[in-house]
């Protein structure tokens, strides 16, 4: 398939995108090419606006279409720093962590420890003792063996612990299968065709130092349909309406995260408030043919709210034509920085950002610079014409691309840098060859 550029794919880059006069790409009214020049590449770039934009989208679109309490919380494994933590923590959002790297620096950067959730199939106790000291808001159970762990932790502590139970719904969502996480056969999540679910519920409902506050699924990722989500919501509620007499009051419920993002030109638009506006409904529809109070409402995105914000600045090193087969321009970054297209054979488009007024005329693929053939960043991209030097920028690269990021062949990770408003900080420096051997 060809990627075309065209204006249109300019869409796909942050709000703030425009061709300057100079033909370069500027993003919050600053040239990439100097940015380039100051901070080096592969750079990745998140613009502020564009997170601003998709959050503030989230918490109005709850606020106005739900008629209870609602709150969004950014799922951290799409992209974390101290900086961002700081970000998300003074828009208002609750974050949602996975591991006790994700709430070590969620704790460094200040973020009020009462708004994080605490998410992951196979929490340490070390993770469990660090996350209960620290005052940690919710912990998601995940399985019969955590809540017995986290019981005794809490009792150890003379102090209950507020949890949702994460429930496996089996509802499928189309996505790629590596993104399923809804189904029976899932290793996320109590199940409830064998009865675990409700064991676990019985168990937290009698346990004098579990406080169950609520419930949570989360079915997948890169889903443009509500149908899952709200399969998923009618599932939950079911499951809190059987579970009523014997306790269970549902004061939360967070059907995850999951809302997709268009990647190329050809992926549907998916804009955010209609997908929460028929969440909020089918909650609130759902719980009056229950007869449940309504409850607190948790949206966890994570892609949606940073993904499109990102853009990854590459240089290229050379380009090799291979008549009637292929050509390739290889660039200084790849498969350590992204994997996502040798992973789940991810699309992605790009634009020369020194030339992005320059009429497109060859076909080309992206290629990365790591020892993998699987390491093509995109496949035929049209674009001008490129020449070492030139500058590519790869628009929605803001979710799972660092996050997912390795030293493979020993690469140093690249740097981050935030901007707005014709300014950029650097939030995450370049690592170096001195990073390489800190643990060697
Ligand atoms: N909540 C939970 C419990 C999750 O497991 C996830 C993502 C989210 C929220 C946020 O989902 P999002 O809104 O970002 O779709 N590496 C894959 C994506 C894995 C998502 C894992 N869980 C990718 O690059 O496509």
């Amino acid at each position: 398939m060809v990627t075309q550029v065209s204006p249109e794919s300019l869409s796909l880059f942050p709000e703030t995108a425009r061709i300057g006069s100079n033909g370069h790409l500027y993003l919050a009214d600053l040239d990439v090419a100097a940015l380039a020049r100051e901070f080096g590449t592969p750079l990745y770039i998140y613009d502020a606006a564009t997170m601003e934009t998709r959050c503030r989208c989230y918490q109005e679109a709850l606020a106005s279409s739900y008629p209870a309490a609602s709150q969004t919380a950014y799922a951290a494994k799409a992209f974390l720093c101290t900086a961002l933590a700081r970000w998300i923590a003074a828009a208002g959002l609750d974050l949602d962590v996975v591991s006790g790297g994700e709430l070590y620096i969620a704790l460094h950067a200040g973020f009020p420890p009462a708004r994080i959730h605490f998410h992951g199939n196979n929490k340490s106790t070390d993770e469990l003792v660090l996350a209960l000291d620290a005052g940690v808001g919710r912990i998601v159970v995940d399985n019969l063996d955590e809540l017995a762990r986290l019981s005794h932790l809490a009792a150890q502590r003379a102090k209950a612990v507020p949890i949702w139970l994460r429930l496996s719904p089996n509802v499928d969502a189309h996505t790629h299968a590596y993104r399923k996480t809804g189904l029976l056969d899932s290793k996320f999540g109590f199940p409830m065709a064998n009865g675990d679910a409700a064991r676990a519920a019985r168990q937290a409902l009698q346990d004098p130092y579990i406080d169950l506050v609520g419930l949570h699924a989360h079915v997948g990722s890169q889903i443009f349909e509500t149908t899952p989500f709200i399969e998923t919501v009618e599932v939950l509620l079911d499951f809190a309406a059987e579970l009523r007499a014997e306790g269970l009051d549902l004061r939360e419920l967070s059907p995850g995260g999951g809302w997709g993002v268009r990647y190329t030109p050809s992926d549907p638009p998916a804009p955010i408030a209609p997908y929460v506006a028929s969440l909020s409904r089918a909650v609130a529809a759902g719980c009056r043919a229950r007869g449940l109070a309504l409850p607190r409402l948790i949206l966890e995105p994570g892609r949606s709210l940073v993904g499109p914000a990102g853009v990854a600045l590459y240089t290229v090193g050379g380009r090799k034509a291979i008549a009637g087969v292929r050509t390739y321009l290889s660039v200084d970054g790849g498969m350590a920085d992204n994997i996502r297209p040798a992973l789940y054979g991810s699309e992605y488009t790009a634009i020369v950002a020194n030339k992005a007024d320059h009429p497109s005329q060859e076909r080309v693929t992206l290629a990365g610079k790591f020892c993998e053939s699987g390491d093509l960043l995109a496949r035929d991209v049209l674009l001008p014409r490129v020449e070492p030097g030139d500058l590519l920028a790869v628009p929605v690269s803001g979710a799972y691309n660092l996050a997912m990021s390795s030293n493979y062949n020993q690469a140093p990770r690249p740097a981050v840098i935030l901007v707005r408003d014709g300014t950029a900080r650097l939030i995450l420096r370049r690592e170096t060859y001195e990073d390489l051997l800190a643990r060697d």
